[in-house]
Parts: C-alpha cells; structure tokens; sequence
C-alpha cells in the first residue's frame, strides 16, 4: 500500500479511479484535486462514506489545491477536457496541453520523487507535455491507452468467441488514436493463436471496432467520453506499481530508439512496477505491425508539432 495518490480531475474518468483505488486499498489516503469548487470536497467525502460498506480503509479526500496532495507517491492525472460527438482527440490538444501542463509543474513541486500516470487526451501528446513540464524522467512519466484499447479488443473477442474475457491475451501497441495496432499475430486464447479460432474478415472487424472503442461510446454518450474503462485501465497500471507485480502491460512510452522510434511517446510493451517504467520490451513484429506502428508514432508526432507551432 502507497501512503498517498493522488488523482487530478473529479470528473467521470477521475473520480471513478480514485473509487477503484480506495476500493483496492492501494493507498492509505486517496486525494481528488479539481479547479471545480466542491466537486472534489464532495465527491471524495461520498465515496469515504461508501468506506464501511465497501470495506476499505482508503482516506478519500478532495480538495481545490496541490497542499493536501505533497508527497504522493503516485498522481493519475485525467485533468482536461472529453471529447464531443465528431470530435478527434487531437481537437483537444491546445486546451488540454495547458492543463496538463500546469498540473505537471505542480506535481514537481509538492511530489519531485513521484511517478505520473496520464491519462487526458490526445494522450501520447499529453505525455510529453507532462515529461516536459514535471522535468521527471521517462521511468516517471507513463501513459495509459494500451491498457484500455487492449480491454476493449479482449472484450470484443471474448464476445465474438463467447469464452471468458480471462483466456484472452493480447496487446494493442501505438498511439492512443485511430492508428493504433492490435496485434493480431500475438493475440491467443489459452495459448491458442486466435487466427485458428477467428475468420480473417471477423478478426478484421474486431481490430476496426476496437480502434474506434473510444468514438462509439462518445457517439452513445453525446455529453463526454468513456469512464469506467479508461479508469479501470489507469488503476490497473497503478497497482502493478503500488504492489512492484512487474506487469508487462502496453503504455505509452517516451521511446529512446525502441522499435526504430525516437523522441516520441507511443504504446509499447512495459514492464511496470515500483520504479514506473521498469523496461520496454521489444518483440518480433511482422512488416505490417511494424510499419503501421511507425504511421501511428508519426501520426503522435504530427500532433504534437502542431502544439510546438503554437508555442
Ligand atoms: C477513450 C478515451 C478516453 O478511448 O480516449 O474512450
């Protein structure tokens, strides 16, 4: 158990991560930070009170400052704006960048030692904002996406199969974008390649659904994006370091020349444990994996010129 983590942003996203994370008692005390006035104050006071029923011993508390949150060990960070029906994550990226920015510098200052997750969008770009603004080093600085698009593959196949969500191992490598790469020649079920299970145009309508897993919910929800998810994603990534499990889980990573790739933050294998970012894993991939993932790094790339144009 951390002593301290702290989730920035009580909206959907944040406020059901900080849930999930007192409910795993990954924390001792959980802190809500929100500009919002009361929002956080409330909705953290809500969910202690749940603290007897639901059997964690979590301190949930929200606040509109980064006082209560010095020495946390671990922030999520969802602050930002959701997208709208017809909007692209990148539409978010001017207005999300300053957010994240300045949420950034203030985990620097009241948490030096502390590993990020990010998880506002366009994230891959959200990432490097919060590299660039804390001044922490890529092992602090993790983005979650892999995680979330590879839940949603695994669902979609576990439908398609009708088999348990469990026996499905997959990864989904790439930019948090409409270019992200589920890996089809890694994806098994109990071991067993899923291309003998799976017809080729069935497999390619599951990987087509799932690059589009965040636009359909928005076109559903009309007011905002996916919550439940997206948190259950982020949390997942913080217990395999509050508990140093060693997961090897697709993040966004700043990439160092892993996979041909520089200067750029993209879905990765990761091992995550107590240290963040602990090691990326390079596998074998096939030309067209390889390729397709070096289009989606190019796509991160694209946008985040546009942010530097702007200065
Ligand atoms: C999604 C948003 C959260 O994929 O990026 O649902």
């Amino acid at each position: 158990m951390f002593n301290k983590i702290t989730v920035v942003g009580a909206g959907n996203v944040g406020a059901t991560a900080a849930q999930r994370v007192a409910e795993k008692n990954l924390a001792r005390t959980v802190v809500m930070v929100d500009v919002v006035e009361g929002v956080p104050q409330g909705k953290g006071l809500d969910q202690w009170q749940s603290a007897p029923i639901e059997g964690f011993d979590s301190r949930v508390v929200g606040t509109n400052g980064y006082d209560a949150a010095a020495g946390s060990e671990l922030f999520i960070v969802t602050a930002g704006i959701a997208r709208k029906p017809g909007m692209s994550r990148d539409d978010l990226v001017k207005t999300n960048a300053g957010i994240v920015g300045s949420v950034a510098r203030e985990i620097a200052r009241v948490a030096p030692q502390s590993i990020i997750i990010v998880v506002s969008n366009p994230l891959d770009v959200m990432c490097a904002v919060a590299m660039k603004a804390s001044g922490f080093p890529r092992e602090r600085v993790i983005g979650m996406a892999g995680v979330l698009d590879t839940a949603r593959y695994r669902a979609f196949l576990a439908e398609a199969m009708s088999v348990s969500v469990e026996d499905i191992q997959a990864m989904v490598l790439g930019g948090h974008g409409d270019t992200m790469v589920p890996l089809v020649s890694y994806t098994t079920v109990s071991g067993i390649p899923v291309t003998q299970l799976l017809p080729k145009d069935q497999l390619e309508a599951i990987v087509t659904r799932t690059r589009n897993g965040g636009a359909e919910i928005v076109n559903f929800l009309k007011t905002g994006s996916a919550y439940y998810a997206p948190s259950a994603a982020a949390v997942q990534m913080a217990e395999a370091i509050v508990l140093d499990k060693k997961r090897i889980l697709p993040c966004s990573a700043w990439l160092t020349g892993e996979y041909g790739l520089t200067d750029v933050f993209c879905g990765v294998p990761c091992k995550l444990g107590r240290q963040g970012l602990e090691q990326i894993l390079e596998v074998t991939l096939t030309a067209a994996e390889r390729a397709e993932l070096h289009k989606s790094a190019q796509s991160v790339s694209d946008t985040m010129k546009v942010l530097e144009g702007n200065g």
